[in-house]
């Protein structure tokens, strides 16, 4: 079975998904409404954040830092992150986020071993579907099938969610627009069929609601049609 899949971005008034100061505490907040039990980031959206916040910085790694959590039921969302060419080199460092139970890489078959045996050495999981890059259908279906995940919020640019929406898989698109015009380069947008690969994909939207939030932040919901 596929999971609720939940497109969640912040964004600036002329559509900018960077270069702006978000308000994370409300886009947090409004985020746990969907109570996801796994968030997927995309490999891009999670080395950009390395780059920004030198605190992500790989530290040095120890052997207790690979075990996952034990103990009585954790209720806290999986942490995904759809990694096909083996980029993100600092699980370790992610390991220590509080609000995360434990962590899956989705991967394919194109993905090298070295990768794999890298992951497996830190007792990362990696579901591997697809051949080149990474079937999402499948990679959802498998972490519902081994992990009962049930919803998954989207945590990504552009390229991810448009390979998300190309697949079919996406439900809703939650859009928290600030009240800033933050100018600068177009790119990255919440919405990059052309970098994913299908230049011609639109996506025609149902309005589900639109609430004003915190400090004159709108927050508009919309269903995919089809
Ligand atoms: N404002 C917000 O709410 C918000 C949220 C998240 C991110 N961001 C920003 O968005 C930017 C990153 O966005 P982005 O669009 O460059 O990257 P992205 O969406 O984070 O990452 C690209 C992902 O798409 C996958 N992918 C690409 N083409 C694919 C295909 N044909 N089939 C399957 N998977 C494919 C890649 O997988 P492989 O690794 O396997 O190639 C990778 O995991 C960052 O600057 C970040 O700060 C903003």
């Amino acid at each position: 079975m596929l999971p609720r899949v939940i497109l969640h971005i912040a964004m600036s008034l002329d559509g900018r998904i960077t270069n702006f100061p978000a308000d994370l505490e409300l886009y947090y907040f409004l985020a746990a409404t969907w109570n996801p039990d796994a968030i997927l980031f995309g490999s891009e959206t999670v080395l950009a954040a390395v780059r920004d916040n030198p605190a992500l910085e790989v530290p040095p790694e120890h052997e207790e830092m690979f075990t996952p959590p034990e103990g009585v039921k954790d209720t806290r969302p999986l942490l995904v992150i759809a990694d096909s060419r083996g980029r993100v080199r600092c699980w370790d460092a992610i390991r220590r986020w509080p609000y995360m139970r434990d962590l899956v890489a989705f991967c394919s078959s194109s993905t090298p071993e070295e990768y794999l045996s890298y992951l497996e050495g830190r007792k990362i999981a990696a579901i591997v579907a697809g051949t080149d890059r990474i079937d999402m259908r499948k990679a959802l279906e498998m972490l519902n099938e081994l992990y009962g995940v049930e919803t998954v919020r989207i945590d990504s640019g552009g390229t991810l969610n448009s390979v998300l929406l190309k697949a079919g898989v996406v439900d809703e698109v939650s859009v928290l627009i600030h009240p800033f015009l933050a100018g600068g380069r177009a790119g990255p947008t919440m919405f990059d069929p052309v970098k994913a690969g299908f230049a011609d994909l639109q996506i025609p939207l149902t309005h589900t609601k639109t609430e004003m939030v915190g400090d004159g932040l709108i927050w508009a919901r919309y269903s995919v049609k089809g």
